[in-house]
C-alpha cells in the first residue's frame, strides 16, 4: 500500500531514491514521483505507470544532483492512478509523501478553501499537505506544524516531508501505518519497510506513532512535542540483503517457493529442541485456559487459519472459528470465556487485522499473533507473539509465508493437543519429527518437479473460468490454491467442497471446463473422487492433484494427474501447498503476466 522513501547524506539522493523504490514497488505501483530538494528549489517529477515511466522522464530531463529527497510508489485510494495524483504532492513551502488515507479530507478541504488554497489533484494527500503547510506558515516550526496537523487529521498516515526552507532535513509522522528509520555515519534514511534501507543499514527503529522524526545526515532526532526529546529503540534488524533481491530467479514468487523448504527448517527446528513444542519460552500461559480459538485474518492469511482449524480441532479438539478480520472487526461479535484470539498476518500491518486486533483486545479477549515481520503493529499490540522466520516476502502473492503460518499452527495444535491430554507424547514426537525431518525434503522434491507442473499448468492457460474442489482439508488448501491462481493469472476460479458442488454450481460445469481436484485425505478419497467423477461425465476436464497412497490404492479416473511424493499424512498439506502454489506461478508466467505484481494489488494492505 503505497511505499515511501527517504535519503539525506552525503550521497547523491536520486539514485537511493530509485533503488529504495525499486524494492518498494511491490507496495503499489500504479504511479511513482520524487522531490529532489536543492538549497534555493525543489524539483518534483512523477509519473502514473510503474517505475520505469518514471525512470524514463528523469532521464529526458538533465536532473541536478540534491544531496536530500523524498519519492513515493502508489497504490490509488483517492483519485485514479495519473501523473497529476502521484506523489510528492508539492504546495508552496513544502513537498510531501504519503501511505494511508484521510478519512477527513472534504472537512479539511473546506477550511483550507476557506483559507484561501485551491488544489490541483483529487487527493487526500494534498488535502493533508496543504493543511501542514497551513500550520507551517503559522510558525514555521515543522514539528509544531506536524503535531497540529495531526490533531486534525482522521485517518491512517505515514508522511514524508521536506520543507523547502530546511532543504537538508526531512521529517516523519505516522499513525496506523508503517515507516522505518535508519541511518549509518553520513546519510539517514526513511522508507516504508525495511528492504529499502537494507543495503546501506541493518540498524533500524520502527517509528511509534505521533513521534516525529527528524532526519539529516548522519542523524536523526525523534520530537513528541515541539522542541521535546524522544527516545526511540533501534534494532539490529536479521535479514541479509541477499534474501531481499531475487538471486537469479525470473521472479520473487519463484525464489520465495524455493526457500519455503529452509524456511519451514528454520520456524519448526528452533522450536522442536524440546517437547511439548516450546512457542512461548517456558511461559505458555496464554494457552492454559483455552476453551475455543478465533482466528482472524485476511486472504491467505485467513486461508492458513482454515488449514489450522483442521489441525487444531483433530489433534487438539479445540473448536476454532475462522474470520475474515474486516468482518470481525464490524460485527457484534458474542465473547465467551476461554475464547483465545489469535490472529495470522505475514506483514504484521494490514490494517483490517489490526483493527481486529484492537476490538478484541478491547472486548478483553487474550490476543496472540502469528506474525512474520519482526517488530510489526501487530506483533507489538498482541499480548503475546509467535515469529515464522520466513526472511522477507517480496511477490505479492504470498507463498513461503502461508506455508510457514501452517508450520506454526501445527506446533501450536500439538502443543495443545498435549497440554489437554488429547495426544501421546509419542505420537506428538512422531508428528514432530516428521516436520522436522521429512517435511523439508518432501517440498523440495515438489519443487524439483517443477517442470512437470509447468506442463500441467499449460493446460490452463486459456481457460477463462475453473474449479477447484475437495473436501476436509482439502477444501482448505482447494481456497488457497483458488486464490493464488486467480489473483496472478487473472483466470477466473472459485473453490468448491466436492459435495457441494451439486447444490447448484455443477451448472456450470459443461465441455472441457477445467476442474482441479485436491485429494490428500485418506479418510476422505473415496466421496471426494465421486465428486471427481461427477463433473467428469458433465464434461469437465479434471486434473488431480493426489497423495502417493490414493493413486496407488483408490482407483482413479483417467485425467491429468499431479501425484505428490510419498510422506507422513501430517506433512501432505505443505506439501501439495507447495504444488499448487507451482501451478499458479507457472500459469501466470506462461501467459506473460507480471507475475510479482498483479494489477490492482498491492503487498501490505494497510488500509482499509
Ligand atoms: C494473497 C495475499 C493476501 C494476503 C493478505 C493478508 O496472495 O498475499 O491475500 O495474505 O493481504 O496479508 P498479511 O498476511 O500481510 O496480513
Amino acid at each position: 500500500m503505497c511505499g515511501i522513501v527517504g535519503y539525506v547524506g552525503n550521497k547523491s539522493s536520486l539514485p537511493v531514491l530509485l533503488e529504495g523504490l525499486r524494492m518498494l514497488e511491490y507496495r503499489g505501483y500504479d504511479s511513482a514521483g520524487v522531490s529532489l530538494a536543492y538549497e534555493r528549489d525543489m524539483i518534483t517529477v512523477k509519473s502514473k505507470g510503474k517505475l520505469c515511466e518514471l525512470e524514463k522522464k528523469l532521464a529526458e530531463r538533465n536532473i541536478r544532483e540534491s544531496l536530500c529527497g523524498i519519492g513515493h510508489t502508489r497504490w490509488a485510494t483517492h483519485g485514479a492512478p495519473s501523473d497529476i495524483n502521484s506523489h510528492p504532492h508539492e504546495t508552496e513551502l513544502l513537498t510531501l509523501v504519503h501511505n494511508g488515507i484521510i478519512e477527513n479530507h472534504k472537512s479539511i478541504e473546506g477550511f483550507l478553501l476557506r483559507e484561501g488554497y485551491s488544489f490541483v489533484s483529487e487527493t487526500d494527500t494534498e488535502r493533508a499537505a496543504k493543511l501542514i503547510d497551513y500550520f507551517y506558515k503559522q510558525t514555521r516550526e515543522p514539528i509544531s506544524a506536524l503535531l497540529e496537523a495531526k490533531k486534525t487529521l482522521l485517518g491512517s498516515f505515514a508522511f514524508g516531508v521536506i520543507f523547502k526552507d530546511i532543504p537538508s532535513k526531512i521529517y516523519a509522522l505516522r499513525k496506523d501505518n508503517p515507516l522505518i528509520v535508519g541511518y549509518d555515519s553520513t546519510s539517514s534514511y526513511l522508507a516504508s519497510d525495511i528492504p529499502a534501507i537494507l543495503p546501506y543499514t541493518k540498524r533500524c527503529c520502527r517509528l511509534s506513532e505521533g513521534i516525529v522524526a527528524e532526519l539529516s545526515s548522519g542523524s536523526i532526532s525523534f520530537y513528541d512535542k515541539p522542541f521535546s526529546l524522544a527516545d526511540e529503540k533501534f534494532e539490529e534488524v536479521e535479514w541479509t540483503c541477499e534474501q531481499a533481491q531475487k538471486g537469479g530467479f525470473p521472479h520473487f514468487m519463484l525464489k520465495e517457493i524455493s526457500e519455503e523448504p529452509s524456511a519451514l527448517r528454520s520456524t519448526v527446528e528452533r522450536r522442536l529442541d524440546s517437547l511439548p513444542p516450546s512457542l512461548f519460552e517456558g511461559d505458555d500461559s496464554i494457552l492454559k485456559c483455552v476453551e475455543r480459538i478465533s482466528i482472524v485474518a485476511c486472504g491467505t492469511a485467513m486461508h492458513a487459519g482454515l488449514v489450522g482449524q483442521n489441525m487444531i480441532e483433530k489433534y487438539a479438539r479445540i473448536p476454532v472459528s475462522v474470520e475474515i478480520a474486516s468482518e470481525f472487526r464490524y460485527r457484534d461479535s458474542i465473547i465467551q470465556n476461554g475464547t483465545l484470539a489469535l490472529f495470522l498476518s505475514q506483514s504484521g500491518e494490514t490494517a483490517d487485522t489490526i483493527a481486529a486486533l484492537r476490538k478484541a483486545k478491547e472486548l478483553g479477549y487474550p490476543t496472540l499473533a502469528i506474525v512474520n515481520v519482526f517488530g510489526s503493529t501487530l506483533a507489538r499490540e498482541a499480548d503475546r507473539v509467535l515469529y515464522t522466520n520466513a526472511g522477507p516476502e517480496i511477490s505479492v502473492a504470498s507463498t513461503k509465508a502461508y506455508s510457514v503460518q501452517c508450520a506454526m499452527l501445527a506446533l501450536l495444535a500439538l502443543n495443545l493437543a498435549l497440554l489437554r491430554g488429547e495426544m501421546s507424547e509419542d505420537k506428538v514426537k512422531k508428528i514432530c519429527r516428521s516436520l522436522l525431518c521429512e517435511l523439508p525434503s518432501a517440498v523440495e522434491s515438489v519443487i524439483a518437479r517443477g517442470e512437470e507442473i509447468r506442463t500441467l499448468s499449460q493446460s490452463i492457460t486459456d481457460a477463462e473460468h475453473l474449479f477447484f474442489i475437495g473436501r476436509g482439508i482439502d477444501y482448505s488448501l482447494a481456497l488457497e490454491a483458488s486464490l493464488k491462481l486467480k489473483e496472478i493469472s487473472y483466470i477466473h476460479s472459485e473453490a468448491y467442497p466436492s459435495g457441494e458442488l451439486k447444490h447448484g454450481t455443477i451448472s456450470l460445469i459443461s465441455d472441457g471446463t477445467p476442474v482441479i481436484s485436491i485429494i490428500t485425505d485418506r479418510a476422505l478419497a473415496e466421496k471426494s473422487l465421486f465428486g471427481v467423477h461427477e463433473v467428469i461425465s458433465r464434461g469437465a476436464r479434471v486434473i488431480l492433484f493426489c497423495s502417493e497412497d490414493i493413486a496407488r490404492e483408490a482407483s482413479l479416473p483417467h485425467c491429468e494427474r499431479f501425484i505428490l511424493p510419498k510422506c507422513p499424512s501430517s506433512v501432505l498439506p505443505f506439501v501439495l501447498a507447495t504444488a499448487v502454489q507451482l501451478f499458479a506461478y507457472y500459469t501466470s508466467a506462461e501467459k506473460g503476466l507480471d507475475v510479482d505484481k498483479p494489477r490492482n494489488l498491492a503487498k501490505s494492505v494497510t488500509v482499509e
